[in-house]
């Protein structure tokens, strides 16, 4: 067969040169996910205190409430002294402290963690489970539905099936030096007990509402949290510690702080059936 000018192939042919010519190099969605490109975009979440009317408005605000207050609006669900906010900050929305907005368009997602498919549902139950220290809240309860009501409302606008940029936690290059705790007990003292304590037990506040939450010990996150991973806890310090003097610290002194917040005792692994070991 002839390709003659003004053919339908020649013209399918040019259309396709002239346009690669005129449209910017793109990365479509799917090579964006499978490619893990982290720096793909940024997004800002809508302004606070910017609600639909009615039930759906309430049940935002009810996820709201419990991912800032969950010791008070889930309290059944929570084993330790945290809130989803400890952790994710800035109500779920500063970036790279893996913030709901990077969350809420990448699932559902493989986990090698439990090597399954897990929904938005399975990965929140994972934190009660493990950064709570906690039971998971069924599905279908009204505790998840309002936490992901919220995630939803704070994702509102924000592409589907890409990582976008501060999505998750900084995964901080290996360190010069071994980790040192010798090194994060100093770095510890001098920037961090101001508000965590020297014991790393934090301040309790007014009605048992904590103000500055353990690092350690029995109130706080357990071993099998993404955080008793040194790496993943000196990446969000990296960027996030101390509080609102991210990015003070330099690579190396997150891995040593991490290193030292890590070397202290914790609960244990729910996973593991054997009894807890006391260290
Ligand atoms: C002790 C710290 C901690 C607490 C408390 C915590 N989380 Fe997380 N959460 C993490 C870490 C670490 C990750 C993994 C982030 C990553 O590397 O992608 C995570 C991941 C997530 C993700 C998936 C993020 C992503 O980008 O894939 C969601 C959603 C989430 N948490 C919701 C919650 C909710 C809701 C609560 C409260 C019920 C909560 N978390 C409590 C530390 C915590
Ligand atoms: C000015 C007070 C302040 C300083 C200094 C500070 N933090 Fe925090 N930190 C907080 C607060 C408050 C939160 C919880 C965020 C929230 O609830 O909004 C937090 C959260 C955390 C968390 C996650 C929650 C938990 O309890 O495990 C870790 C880990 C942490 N800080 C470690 C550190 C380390 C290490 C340093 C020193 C490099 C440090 N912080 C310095 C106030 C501080």
């Amino acid at each position: 067969m002839k390709i003659g000018p003004m053919s339908p192939e020649w013209l399918r042919v040019a259309s396709v040169v002239l346009l690669s010519v005129l449209l910017p190099a793109t990365i479509s969605p799917a090579e964006a996910l499978a490619s893990g490109n982290k720096n793909f975009q940024f997004f800002a979440p809508p302004a606070e205190g910017t609600l639909p009317d009615g039930p759906l408005g309430r049940l935002i605000r009810k996820g709201e409430l419990i991912f800032i207050h969950t010791n008070l609006y889930a309290k059944k669900y929570v084993g330790n002294d945290l809130t989803c906010e400890s952790c994710h900050l800035d109500r779920g929305i500063k970036p790279y402290s893996a913030p709901l907005w990077g969350a809420f368009g990448t699932y559902p997602r493989y986990r090698e963690k439990n090597h399954k498919v897990n929904t938005l549902e399975e990965r929140i139950q994972g934190c009660f489970r493990f950064s709570l220290n906690g039971t998971p809240p069924p599905v279908d309860s009204e505790t998840m539905k309002a936490i992901i009501a919220y995630a939803y409302w704070v994702s509102r606008g924000a592409p589907i099936g890409l990582y976008l940029k501060g999505q998750g936690i900084v995964r901080l290059p290996k360190p010069d030096r071994t980790p040192s705790i010798r090194r994060g007990k100093v770095l510890f003292e001098a920037r961090c007990a101001l508000c965590h304590g020297l014991d790393g037990q934090g301040t309790q506040a007014d009605l048992g509402q904590v103000a500055f939450p353990p690092v350690w010990g029995p109130h706080s996150y357990n071993k099998g949290a993404g955080f008793s991973n040194v790496r993943e806890l000196a990446g969000f310090l990296r960027m996030n510690m101390p509080l609102s003097k991210g990015k003070s610290l330099s690579d190396q002194q997150a891995w040593d702080v991490a290193a030292y917040v890590d070397s202290h005792t914790r609960p244990q692994d729910p996973r593991k059936s054997s009894p807890a070991t006391g260290q």
